[in-house]
């Protein structure tokens, strides 16, 4: 059983040990409890898939303490300057374009080149993320397909036996998840309702001259369905032909090995020497990248055990090798 602590002085210095370290820690914010990790650290965000069970790699929120943290993670745009003024700290998530040396793990934000950043404005998970002084990657902290916590209780009963710490601060004021809005294209797209409604957002956003010609049109999109970037067609796949389950590489590949099976190529790149599942979703989408920039024409990978993180690997390695338009 995982000890539940009083969010305190203390228990957020525990906190930010076990981050450090690389370990999950459940927190407060005020839509539902978060389930963190150091988003900069692959093997730790890695975690929070294998604790959640999460079937395939969804994208994560990387969690900061102010607007400026969160523009240095992102390229700050016009809209985004205006939401952010307007609803930050609060149940607000933009999606932004990767900042140069954005410090991000590609798993946090599963191999796009977009990540998902919010500030919250719980006092607690405001006093963790100051003390963290990093960003903390959360999904709600409950296991895949479960109902999101609201209180700690709902975090000990889904997950108790797989996070080492979780921060107690009593009842989560909404319970409804944050608002997300893209802020990439030259118009804001809601790509999930939450605690700010549409209508705060499109006021603020006519307010500031952003919105007001586009209105009668349509301002804001949605983007209801598919509901997870992992199921759009905009996900990352690597532009050479992507061949799974291979044990005899060909030539003209960049095999990525696991395991007893290594890699070969250009790079010798292999997710994980020991066969350490986590290892091998940190590395996952570093490695597609690395292969698809190499020299070799074709990309091929070693088989992934279905099994734990390794289900997620498979899913994601299937999209990646899926046919696709020509
Ligand atoms: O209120 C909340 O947002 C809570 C608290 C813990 O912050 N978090 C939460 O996380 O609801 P999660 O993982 O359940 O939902 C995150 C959503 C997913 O639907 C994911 O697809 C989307 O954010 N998302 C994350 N990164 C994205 C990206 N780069 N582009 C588009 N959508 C993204
Ligand atoms: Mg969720």
């Amino acid at each position: 059983m995982a000890p539940s602590l009083p969010l305190d002085e203390k228990s957020i210095f525990t906190a930010t040990q076990l981050l450090a370290a690389g370990d999950l820690v459940a927190f407060p914010t005020e839509t539902v409890y978060g389930l963190g990790a150091d988003a900069r650290n692959g093997t730790a965000v890695a975690k929070i898939f294998a604790a959640k069970g999460r079937p395939s790699f969804n994208p994560l929120i990387s969690h900061v303490a102010t607007a400026d943290a969160a523009f240095a993670l992102g390229q700050e745009t016009d809209i985004a300057l205006a939401l952010a003024t307007a609803f930050w700290p609060g149940p607000l998530t933009l999606i932004l374009h990767r900042a140069d040396d954005c410090p991000i793990a590609l798993l946090t934000s599963a191999g796009l080149d977009k990540i998902a950043v919010r500030v919250p404005a719980h006092s607690g998970a405001q006093r963790l993320l100051h003390a963290f002084d990093g960003p903390i990657a959360a999904p709600s902290a409950n296991p895949s397909g479960q109902i999101s916590p609201s209180r700690a209780a709902h975090v000990i009963a889904g997950l108790g036996d797989k996070v080492p710490l979780i921060l107690d601060d009593g009842p989560c004021e909404s319970g409804i998840e944050s608002t997300i809005v893209d802020c990439t294209g030259p118009i804001a797209t809601i790509l999930r309702p939450g605690g700010i409604t549409r209508t705060e957002i499109s006021a603020v956003l006519s307010a500031a001259g952003l919105a007001s010609t586009a209105e009668a049109s349509a301002p804001i999109i949605d983007q209801q369905s598919p509901a997870s970037p992992g199921q759009m067609e905009s996900h990352y796949a690597p532009t050479k032909l992507v061949r799974l389950n291979v044990t005899t590489p060909l030539p003209g590949d960049e095999f990525i090995g696991f395991g007893a099976i290594s890699g070969l190529g250009e790079l010798n790149l292999t997710l994980s020497h020991s066969g350490d599942l986590a290892e091998a979703a940190a590395n996952l989408f570093e490695m597609l990248h690395a292969a698809d920039a190499s020299s070799r024409a074709t990309v091929a990978i070693a088989p992934i055990p279905q099994e734990g993180l390794g289900e997620a690997i498979n899913d994601r390695l299937s999209r990646a090798a899926a046919p696709r338009p020509t």
